[in-house]
């Protein structure tokens, strides 16, 4: 089996952890980026960003298979350097909430110049998410009238959708449950399904291999983090209805439908609402897409609709239990969009905070084990930030719990009566065991009321 080379052209999560993850398989790696201390970092062998075992497995590589990575500041001599060229670039949402592909299309008019010099086939890999038709008609189009070649003879093209999670990238990149292999022709599609035979071998006894055409691998994607945002807002209007009737609990009644194999448990967490870089981004950016081709997306509005709501519903349950909060010292326990990581890219504390300041509830402090800095960039002076738990808590009259870190697992409803000077907590995440808290002290939680 030929071992071919890569060059990783974009060095975010999914660039610098498939790069890293290929390279300590020994599969040589060129990786580029335009941002040359971020270059300079990763040829020293030092992770750019926080990521889950990304270091150790850089200090690996540098230790035992040093030369398997390394990185350009320019793409062109990357891509003309190895056999296979995977986009990895971002694809962030416009104001106007459609897709951005700028970076998709710069980095496919580099291709095209760096392929008119090549004469060997050279096979591209668009692993960004792209909306359906860009992979065919911008990335292979550019390519084509720039470099002068022919897609299918003289180089090929697939579309490899990614569906790793923040803080799980390199586990998801080692072990995923499926590879999604979309492809403009059959030679495309067999070279890349080489590739992944010689990275995988034995783990794709349990990972599916399936190919199709560009399109339809396109839409993979998007219909992943729709279902997964659809589980969660369902998951979030069945804790209104379950609110509805004291002593109902939303994650026990979660737990029995998830049971049922058809549906699983997993993404049925109710709470504050999703954030983060792709949910967001990814189902506007196919709404807006259905929506240039006349077909209005009702099931998407409703998803994100819920979404948006969460932030304002904690704050209606807390002002039920703690009297109007204007005036008082609201405190937010956790700012980042999930644990593990500093990520406040559309955090739901953010549209929390929002809404506070909306209804003139403006003493407000967070804070965050990993997030305090991110979000200060985000959300500059709108709130104070504490860098302990007793400090967010002390002199509040109201806890936000936001973000489920495993050191507010650990508090006990003591912790807040003696830092807090009114001790009223609302958990927005579900993390607190509801008997326990609710006879402890002023206590609500997503997706349960009592009639105590
Ligand atoms: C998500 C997907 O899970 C990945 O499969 C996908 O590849 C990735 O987007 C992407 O498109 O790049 P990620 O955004 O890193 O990954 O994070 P998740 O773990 O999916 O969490 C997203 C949000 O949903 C978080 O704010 C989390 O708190 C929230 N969530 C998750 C809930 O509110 N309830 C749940 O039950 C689960």
């Amino acid at each position: 089996m030929y071992k071919y080379s890569v060059s990783i052209l974009g060095t975010g999560f999914i660039g610098l952890c498939s790069a890293a993850c290929f390279a300590q398989k020994e599969i040589k790696v060129i990786a580029s980026t335009h941002d040359e201390k971020k270059a300079k970092l990763i040829n020293d062998g030092i992770a750019p960003f926080f990521e889950a075992n990304l270091q150790e497995i850089l200090d690996e590589i540098k230790a035992k298979n040093q030369g398997m990575l390394q990185c350009l500041t320019g793409s062109i001599d990357a891509i003309a350097a190895t056999d296979i060229s995977m986009i990895t670039q971002g694809t962030p949402m416009r104001a106007d909430k459609s897709i951005d592909l700028s970076f998709i299309e710069t980095t496919a008019k580099e291709i095209g110049m760096a392929l008119k010099n090549k004469d060997k086939y050279h096979l591209v890999v668009v692993r960004s998410t792209v909306v359906p038709g860009t992979s065919r008609n911008l990335v292979g189009r550019l390519i084509t009238e720039i470099s002068g070649k022919i897609p299918g003879k003289d180089f090929g093209l697939c579309m490899q959708p990614e569906f790793l999670a923040e803080g799980r990238s390199i586990e998801d990149t080692f072990n995923p449950d499926r590879i999604i292999i979309g492809e403009f022709d059959e030679k495309s599609g067999s070279m890349l399904q080489e590739f992944y035979e010689y990275f995988y071998g034995e783990h794709l006894k349990n990972c599916p291999i399936m190919r199709m055409n560009l399109e339809s691998a396109e839409l993979v994607k998007y219909g992943n983090n729709s279902l997964l945002s659809t589980k969660i807002s369902y998951a979030n209007e069945f804790a209104n209805f379950a609110e509805l009737v004291p002593n109902v609990d939303i994650v026990q009644v979660m737990k029995g439908v998830g049971l049922d194999y058809r549906i699983n448990s997993r993404f049925l967490g109710a709470g504050v609402g999703f954030g983060g870089s792709c949910f967001h981004k990814d189902v506007n950016a196919i709404k807006a897409w259905a929506k240039t081709k006349g077909y209005t997306s009702r099931l998407l509005e409703a998803v994100l609709g819920i979404n948006d709501d969460q932030a304002i519903h904690v704050v209606d349950i807390a002002e039920e239990l703690a009297g109007t909060l204007a005036g008082k010292r609201i405190s937010l326990l956790g700012l980042a969009f999930k644990p593990g990581t500093d990520d406040m890219r559309e955090a739901a504390s953010i549209r929390v905070v929002d809404e506070l300041l909306k209804r003139g509830i403006k003493d407000i402090v967070g804070y965050d084990p990993k997030a305090n800095e991110t979000a200060e960039r985000e959300m500059g002076k709108k709130i104070e930030y504490a860098t302990s738990i007793e400090a967010a808590l002390k002199d509040s009259e109201c806890a936000f719990l936001i973000t489920e870190w495993d050191e507010f697992k650990s508090l006990s409803p003591d912790d807040f009566k003696k830092h807090m000077k009114t001790p009223n907590l609302i958990d927005g995440r579900r993390i607190y065991d509801y008997d326990t808290f609710h006879a402890a002290l002023p206590f609500r939680a997503i997706g349960r009321t009592d009639l105590k």
